[in-house]
């Protein structure tokens, strides 16, 4: 194991080929069983419902491995659901769960060897996506689909680590009011590129974006939700329709009232009230929970007192608890891990 040659203690969020990864199309109402495959590349119609009209989604999760040395997953089945809920939205055939958990397991026994060795902060990336392969011309759904899932192991997403990220309140909108906000869509990916190109050429690290109905309230970055901490400790995250319902987000408001006992608050958030926090980090599969320095909004430059140099001592606290049951030094709430057998490994 690990005789990759691979400098584990220092990856970026890049993506790094890996040894295989699964494949199994839809024709005719039905999934084929599915296979994992070496090859990586994909080759469809030049009329493909993903590359004409981006009729696409995807999910992320990771896989961890343990002092022991067993690998683990983090709530897959949460990131099953909702790959099922971005299908519906987007007019795709669901993957049925129990196919996306063996398709997902499978795809990381088979490239165990990528999986980072215990301590050294990277994990292994596993990308679950579900895009139109036949072709289409008119705008209509796709006949044929294809699910694939691959894998790639990381380091942190923000380059410089913990360091507090800059972000500035962004001009352009992620999501319509009734749009696709809450799902896992590429086209809201897509769409979010160059307001990030432009964050970016203003030395920015990420965007802030607005409700975009009234802009007067916080809903997420292009990749990550909110947490934010009030001067009594509590913690408070942005509830809206059109955001992603991160799962990492729902996880950390549970161990913050479960484990840590601290007040918890998901509701709306306006713009104007940030001053009164103390704490900002954004979390996610890639961003873990990376803190926030500080947010620009036009003249104004809004600064989180506890976040400005490092992250925060309630998201620190935050971090090591979920951290540590990732890892099972603590134990997790019933369901949230799920431990691979790598002597089960299929390899077809
Ligand atoms: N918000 C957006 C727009 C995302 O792309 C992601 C990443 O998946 C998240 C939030 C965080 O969600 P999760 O914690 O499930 O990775
Ligand atoms: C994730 O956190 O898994 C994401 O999908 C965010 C980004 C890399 C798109």
């Amino acid at each position: 194991m690990n005789n990759l040659n691979l400098d584990w203690n220092n990856l970026g969020f890049d993506y790094r080929q890996t040894s295989k990864r699964y494949v199994s199309n839809y024709e005719n109402n039905s999934w084929d069983e599915g296979n994992l495959t070496e090859d990586a590349n994909v080759v469809i119609n030049e009329c493909a419902g993903v590359l004409q009209y981006a009729q696409t989604c995807f999910e992320g999760l990771k896989a961890y491995r343990r002092k022991d040395g067993k690998i683990v997953l983090f709530r897959p089945d949460l990131n099953a659901e909702r790959l099922e809920e971005s299908s519906k939205r987007l007019y795709m055939p669901v993957v049925p769960k129990e196919k996306f958990l063996e398709a997902v397991e499978q795809t990381v026994l088979a490239n165990a060897d990528f999986v980072p060795p215990y301590g050294s902060g990277a994990t292994l990336y596993i990308r679950p996506y579900i895009f139109g392969s036949g072709s289409v011309i008119g705008v209509k759904p796709d006949c044929k689909f294809q699910f694939r899932v691959f894998t790639t192991p990381v380091g942190p997403y923000f380059k410089d680590g913990v360091k507090p990220l800059s972000l500035c309140v962004s001009d352009f909108d992620r999501a319509a009011p009734s749009g696709t906000g809450h799902v896992k869509a590429g086209l809201n990916y897509a769409m979010s590129l160059h307001a990030l190109q432009v964050a970016h050429e203003n030395g920015f690290d990420e965007n802030m974006y607005l409700d975009p109905q009234t802009r007067s309230k916080v809903e997420e970055t292009g990749g990550a939700n909110f947490i934010f901490v009030t001067k009594d400790n509590k913690v408070v995250t942005p509830k809206s329709s059109t955001i992603l319902p991160s799962i990492t987000r729902r996880s950390l408001m549970y161990v913050a009232k479960e484990y840590l006992g601290l007040e918890v608050e998901e509701r709306e958030v306006y713009l104007e009230e940030l001053n009164d926090f103390v704490e900002c980090a954004l979390c996610g599969m890639a961003a873990v929970l990376s803190p926030v320095g500080k947010v620009t909004n036009q003249d104004e430059v809004i600064v989180f007192k506890n976040s400005s140099t490092e992250m925060g001592p309630v998201s620190k606290k935050l971090y090591d608890t979920l951290t540590k049951i990732q890892m099972g030094k603590i134990e997790a709430p019933q369901g949230w891990i799920k431990v691979l057998d790598e002597v089960v490994e299929k390899v077809s």
